[in-house]
């Protein structure tokens, strides 16, 4: 096992009834910003609840925050924050929204000239922020117990991450009931995203770290079993808990604690959202399978070991290695598929001559040698992304 360092402290408070413990979270004498995105909150009653439950605080609101939240859209929060005097914000959605508010906590007492050095820098220059917690309503990020975030900045066309350990929510409502409107693309791709966020930590060779591979083994098979229960049985209750604090497990640093990681997939994804607006997880489910083909052999034994615990093909009975292999990328591929997320630049209208740009921008942003052992190169970006058409 590699050294680490663990530090996690958000608080989690889980289950029905929840934002009504928002009074005991938030400061009684807290000048809060309630920020969220397009208004789902005010269809499904959580905005309701969160408002009694701030009771007589001052609150001020911020809506509008996009879908992978714009740079642009956050800095007039930055704004609001500024005039009115605000130091608590309250992030109330999905990721995008809560990933918003740890960027408006760090630009709001940066002491640059310019915020966006916070991404050009990954937040390695953040001293200080504003403290923040939230109410989740889509799981899938887990940046709702995380220090990341990522921002896209529209005009530059560029989406990037930043993590400080100055950006962990205080506290994180987790109330599966309230997941119960998400659409089914959005359900879809929250099982992706974490499906995922397991394997870019968990898919790369071993270390000897069994806690942390059984660990992310009972996330993925979780996430098989339960993801399509939620597409056909939107209302059951105890199906949306375990898809939610799976999600939050998935990518809270407990099963990084000791492991390489690999994140090639999400940065080739990146530009795909910011280059076609495709979803956060319609990027992950395309990559990821082209991504584990062509990188078979640097994670060979870690797919011997998947393909066996996670998809129950064993050797002897289930072919050799790399029939083995073979098969559990396609039953990787064929869990999107069920999920309803596709899995082919073709069905997104990615063409062969839509490549080139991706890897430029791909090198301007300096992505240029990804995975655990840094040896992604452009030209295997290239052949992944050609190998997805
Ligand atoms: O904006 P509203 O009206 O609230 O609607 C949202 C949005 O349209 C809707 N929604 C959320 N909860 C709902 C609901 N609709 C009905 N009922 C509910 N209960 O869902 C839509 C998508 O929301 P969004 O927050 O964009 O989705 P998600 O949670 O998937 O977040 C995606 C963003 O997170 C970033 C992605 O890159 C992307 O920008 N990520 C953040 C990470 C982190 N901080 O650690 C890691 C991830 O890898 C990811 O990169
Ligand atoms: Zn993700």
């Amino acid at each position: 096992m590699l050294n680490f360092d663990f530090y996690n402290p958000t608080q989690i408070l889980f289950g029905k009834g929840r934002i009504a413990d928002l009074n005991k979270v938030v400061p009684a004498d807290a000048k809060v910003l309630l920020m969220y995105g397009g208004g789902s909150i005010k269809h499904n009653g959580v905005f309701d609840e969160v408002i009694a439950a701030l009771g007589s605080r001052s609150v001020t609101e911020f809506t509008g925050i996009e879908p992978n939240p714009s740079y642009e859209t956050l800095m007039k929060a930055v704004e609001v924050v500024k005039q009115n005097k605000i130091d608590f914000l309250l992030a109330v959605g999905g990721g995008s929204v809560i990933d918003g508010a740890k960027f408006v906590a760090a630009a709001a007492l940066f002491e640059g000239d310019d915020p966006w050095a916070i991404l050009e820098k990954r937040g390695t220059n953040i001293t200080k922020a504003l403290p923040f917690g939230s109410v989740l309503t889509l799981p899938a990020t887990g940046s709702e117990m995380n220090n990341g975030s990522v921002v896209t900045r529209k005009s530059l066309k560029a989406k990037m991450a930043f993590s400080s350990r100055h950006c962990f929510p205080l506290f994180s409502v987790l109330d599966p009931t309230k997941t119960y409107t998400l659409p089914l693309r959005q359900v879809g791709n929250g099982a992706v995203d974490a499906f995922v966020h397991v394997m870019e930590q968990y898919m790369t060779y071993p270390v000897n770290a069994p806690v942390q591979d059984r660990f992310a083994e009972g996330l993925l098979k979780t996430l098989i079993e339960e993801g399509p229960k939620a597409l056909a049985n939107p209302e059951d209750y105890d199906v949306r808990a375990n898809l939610m604090w799976c999600a939050t497990m998935a990518l809270n640093g407990m099963i990084s604690t000791g492991v390489p990681q690999d994140w090639a997939t999400h940065m080739i994804g990146h530009e795909l959202t910011a280059l076609h607006g495709l979803d956060h997880a319609q990027t992950l489910a395309i990559v990821l399978p082209s991504m584990l083909r062509i990188r078979k052999e640097a994670k060979r034994a870690k797919l011997l070991q998947y393909a066996e615990r996670v998809w129950d093909l064993r050797e002897g009975r289930d072919g050799d290695e790399d029939s083995r292999i073979d098969a559990a990328i396609g039953k990787t591929q064929d869990f999107f598929e069920q999920m309803g997320v596709k899995t082919h630049l073709s069905d997104y209208a990615i063409k062969a001559s839509d490549i080139p740009p991706l890897v430029s921008a791909l090198e301007n942003h300096r992505m240029v040698a990804l995975g655990e052992k840094r040896d992604v190169t452009l030209d295997i970006s290239r052949q992944v992304l050609e190998l997805s058409l």
